[in-house]
């Protein structure tokens, strides 16, 4: 019997293909054959079918392939697994697999189910590429390069504060994926299609079986809801910002213009005609996908917006977008971890050398400051007219300073002298960082310490994603155990 059932005539090819989910469906397809598991359990124990039947149906659902046959045509595997039980158990026995529960309920559990494996696994990414990056802090981290804004030379910095940078920004990323998990790890089950059920199953325990922490309360609410689709999109838009943010520093960094970095060849690609060519292109195609993973969240956004209670097939369209933005991050992020741990630092690149571009004039106008007791605005007008002198003269700050500095000041309120000695001090970029002092500035000294607060940081990280991942593994393997159990049962009564 075809579970179509006789209230409408057959669907068109045409129309079947174009609003089946097949196409995606081997996403979430396992996930959809142990929600029947805990499903089928939950009647059994709610009296609502006979053990015999249950156990029966359980059987099949144990060895049933979450395969789906290349041309198979079916609305979904929803229903394509319902089909076959059916076909192979009789009406009798697989007719109860759906009493008490709907597509609609179903898929937005199995869902939420491949959404948590996929977060974790985007954690994992994200967290290996910020050991990554400590890693390259540890090694050379001391090193002073230039740091920009409004990418002009703006201070020194040392390579460590950088990556610190870049690791505080995906450490946040990090928890909102984390936070995130919570608001996915409940179950939407016992809603059925919207209005819950009059079938008697036991949600919690449906719920606690598929390795949740809770129930989504509301069953139309479980239903409709793709916010967390929404969020993972969003999640992962995010990263990707930051990912794309990281590929570009390093696309620009290993130019001859900055020098800073030589890439790994493993992520480079040459040029079909000029031979001389380096390409970072892995770089660039993370920087791309951004892009993608951006277009994949604005689509989510526009197919829910205006979507009416409760489910529609629209929210069937969401799901695609969830992957693909998924897939493209994590492989994004992994692509990433992979040029930072081979990349070399230059050490002696043009684009270190900091000491002849002015970078440490503010080190100049603060001494003013606090030596001459003028204010800063005075201060920085001095300075400010003596790198004008700086760049016209073609001569380095701290040598235009001495001689000018007694004319610069007293155009501005107060004739200050300075000698050689103390100029080139002041403007020498490694007593500029050290004399950092604020907290989570770029003074060497801070970079041990924030080495181990990063690494401590990742790794309770770690250790959180991995009991998120074997509390998942260890609820499967206990809810296949209950339900062999469970299918051995009929066995053994028949042969008694
Ligand atoms: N294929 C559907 C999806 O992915 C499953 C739910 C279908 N529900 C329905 N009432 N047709 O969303």
């Amino acid at each position: 019997m075809d579970i179509r059932g006789p209230r409408l005539r057959k669907q068109s090819e045409r129309a079947l293909a174009f609003t089946s989910s097949m196409a995606f469906d081997g996403r979430i397809s396992r996930h959809v054959i142990a929600v029947n598991i805990a499903h089928t359990i939950a009647l059994m124990e709610g009296g609502e079918v006979s053990r015999e039947a249950g156990s029966k149906s359980l059987k099949f659902l144990l060895s049933a392939s979450s395969e789906i046959p290349t041309g198979a045509k079916a609305e979904d595997f929803h229903q394509m697994l319902e089909q076959q039980a059916v076909d192979a158990l009789g009406l009798e026995t697989a007719g109860y697999l759906n009493y008490g529960k709907s597509r609609n309920d179903q898929v937005a559990t199995a869902i939420r189910m491949e959404l948590r494996l996929k977060l974790i696994e985007l954690l994992g990414a994200v967290l290996d590429l910020q050991g990554a990056m400590l890693q390259l802090a540890g090694k050379d981290g001391a090193l002073i390069i230039p740091g920009y804004t409004h990418l002009q030379r703006a201070q020194p910095v040392t390579l460590a504060h950088h990556f610190f940078a870049h690791f505080d920004a995906f450490q946040r990323d990090a928890e909102r994926a984390l936070q995130l998990y919570a608001r996915v790890n409940l179950s939407p089950m016992g809603a059925a299609a919207m209005a819950g059920t009059a079938v008697k199953i036991d949600r919690k325990s449906v719920a606690e079986s598929l390795g949740f922490e809770g129930i989504v309360r509301n069953a139309m609410d479980a239903v409709s809801a793709r916010d967390t689709a929404v969020e993972a999109l969003s999640c992962a838009a995010m990263t990707m910002l930051d990912a794309s943010r990281l590929a570009e520093e390093l696309i620009l960094w290993s130019t001859s213009e900055f020098g800073l970095i030589e890439l790994d060849d493993a992520y480079a690609a040459s040029s079909s005609i000029m031979p001389q060519k380096k390409n970072a292109v892995a770089a660039e195609m993370v920087r791309a996908k951004s892009g993608s993973v951006i277009g994949d969240l604005m689509a989510a956004c526009a197919i829910l917006k205006a979507l009416p209670y409760s489910y529609n097939l629209d929210l069937q369209e969401v799901t695609p977008q969830v992957w693909r933005a998924l897939d493209d991050t994590i492989e994004s992020v992994s692509v990433l971890t992979g040029m930072i741990s081979s990349a070399s630092i230059q050490p002696d690149s043009p684009g270190k050398k900091t000491p002849d571009d002015s970078s440490t004039a503010v080190a100049l106008a603060n001494y003013l400051v606090k030596e001459h007791g003028i204010s800063f605005r005075q201060a920085h007008a001095i300075v400010g007219y003596l790198v004008k002198l700086s760049v016209e003269s073609g001569k380095p700050l701290q040598e235009v300073a001495p001689p000018k500095m007694a004319a610069a000041s007293a155009k501005f309120g107060r004739r200050i002298t300075i000698d050689p000695g103390t100029a080139k001090e002041i403007l020498d970029p490694r007593r500029f960082l050290e004399s950092i002092v604020t907290e989570g500035g770029s003074n060497p000294r801070f970079v041990p310490e924030g080495l181990k607060a990063r690494q401590k940081e990742l790794s309770l990280a770690k250790s959180a994603v991995s009991e998120m991942s074997s509390s998942l593994k260890s609820s499967e393997r206990k809810l296949n155990a209950t339900a062999s159990g469970m299918a051995r049962e009929v066995k053994s009564r028949v042969e008694h």
